[in-house]
């Protein structure tokens, strides 16, 4: 339904322009927009699965992971805190390209009535949105509180268990290898809030959690173990009992199939590895979170001062409009961060404690997987210049491209101020 409301009303709303009437075209806006929100909520959904895999379980008798409640499923707080903020982020996108256009407009002194009043709608709209990017963003990290203990432990670099009150590290310099954070700065209290949202909870720590990932790789060897005696003899009721007490950690013995065929087989020291592969890349997590969140406040920072300015009639101050104008990539960088972090984070599982990632990997050969690679690409890469090209035509031919320009001196150039 979602893919059907966007599909067909984004032609509609491009090319229905001169054909439908304005409550008609309005009409068609709503229903892309519409569309566009329940893609994501629905890819979410399948995505937050994947990081907190709730109301489902692995089938003895099927031998796979079946969907036991989809009530479960719909209502996994981690997919709702990932919605709320993936969303949140594309109002905040949208409002920057509306502020950073109507800038443009105003700096070449085109179309100053709209581009004065864009700008105001997206100072408006823009700072209610980011302020709540930055609101569901700490959301989605109290979420991995509770689901994803290693993916917040990373994307803090904080190798041991921080005591409570749990200080933030505001800047440092995470090295993978020493298992240590050089020049890290901390703000006291701040991560005990964020992640506990107490000041008497501590935070656990990357190592105490890769001794517990080592726990349970040999539980999870046990369910291996049960699970295989199952497959020989389903009707065995101890093989059963066993995997009852141990299937929970399944996901952590499938681990070590990196190493050996056969998980039973793994000595200590293949367990030892196969519990620091629970590890993501921390320096990468480091940085790419404090990307996304330096961009969230920069962007509340933009917005507030366009929408005083925009409150004190001083829209032509230009410092404002070339700030509106240089920070029109960012939204996309800070979304690209996240997503990096959302997905490195989970690494290495593709359904997190329950399947690998390279278990998860194509049987397609390398050559296939390159075939559909560079299609892919060529035919996003065009798809991407055509539609730059289209959003840049749009914006040169301006507001009145399907409407009768106003003769009310609308064409006239704004005089922007020289002291600013
Ligand atoms: C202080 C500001 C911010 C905080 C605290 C924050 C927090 C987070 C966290 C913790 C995640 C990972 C969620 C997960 O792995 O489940 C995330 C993901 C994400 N963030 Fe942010 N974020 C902030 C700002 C932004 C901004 C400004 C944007 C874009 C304009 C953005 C876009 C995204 C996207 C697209 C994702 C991936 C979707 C997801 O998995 O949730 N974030 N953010």
């Amino acid at each position: 339904m979602a893919f059907f409301l966007e599909a067909t009303f984004v032609g509609l709303m491009f090319f229905g322009w001169q054909k439908l009437s304005k409550q008609g075209h309005l009409f068609t806006t709503f229903m892309v927009a519409l569309g566009s929100n329940l893609s994501a909520l629905w890819i979410l959904i399948a995505n937050g699965w994947m990081q907190n895999p709730v109301g489902a379980a692995f089938n003895t008798d099927t031998m796979r992971m079946e969907v036991t409640s989809f009530r479960e499923v719909l209502f996994n707080p981690v997919a709702q805190a990932k919605f709320v903020h993936t969303v949140a982020a594309g109002y905040t996108t949208a409002s920057v390209f509306v502020l950073g256009v109507s800038a443009i407009m105003l700096l070449s002194g085109k179309w100053p009535r709209v581009a004065k009043r864009s700008f105001a709608v997206a100072a408006a709209f823009g700072l209610a949105a980011s302020l709540s990017v930055v609101v569901l963003g700490d959301e989605s990290g109290y979420a991995l509180t509770d689901n994803q203990k290693m993916k917040l432990a990373a994307l803090e670099a904080m190798w041991e268990t921080e005591p409570a009150p749990a200080g933030l590290t505001a800047f440092g310099i995470p090295d993978q290898k020493t298992h240590s954070t050089h020049a890290a700065i901390k703000i006291p209290y701040v991560l005990g809030l964020i992640a506990t949202r107490s000041l008497d909870r501590p935070v656990a720590g990357i190592l105490p959690l890769v001794a517990v990932a080592e726990t349970r790789v040999e539980n999870g060897v046990k369910a291996y173990d049960a699970l295989e005696r199952l497959k020989a003899n389903p009707a065995d009721p101890r093989a059963r009992a066993d995997f009852e007490l141990s299937r929970r950690d399944l996901g952590y013995g499938l681990l070590l199939k990196r190493y050996v065929a056969d998980p039973r087989t793994a000595d200590k020291a293949t367990i030892q590895k196969a519990a620091w592969d629970t590890v993501p890349d921390v320096p990468v997590m480091f940085w790419v979170f404090r990307l996304m969140a330096g961009i969230g406040f920069l962007q509340i920072a933009v917005f507030g001062a366009a929408f005083v300015l925009v409150t004190l009639r001083r829209v032509d101050t230009r410092w404002i409009l070339w700030t509106a104008v240089a920070i029109m990539p960012l939204p996309w960088i800070a979304a690209e961060s996240g997503w990096l972090l959302a997905e490195l984070g989970r690494q290495p599982w593709a359904v997190a404690g329950v399947l690998p990632t390279f278990l998860g990997a194509s049987s397609l050969t390398v050559a296939q997987l390159w075939t559909t690679i560079i299609g892919f690409t060529l035919l996003y890469g065009t798809l991407a210049v055509v539609e730059v090209g289209l959003i840049v035509r749009t914006i040169k031919r301006g507001p009145y491209a399907h409407h009768d320009q106003p003769d009310d001196g609308e064409a006239a150039a704004i005089h922007l101020s020289p002291a600013e």
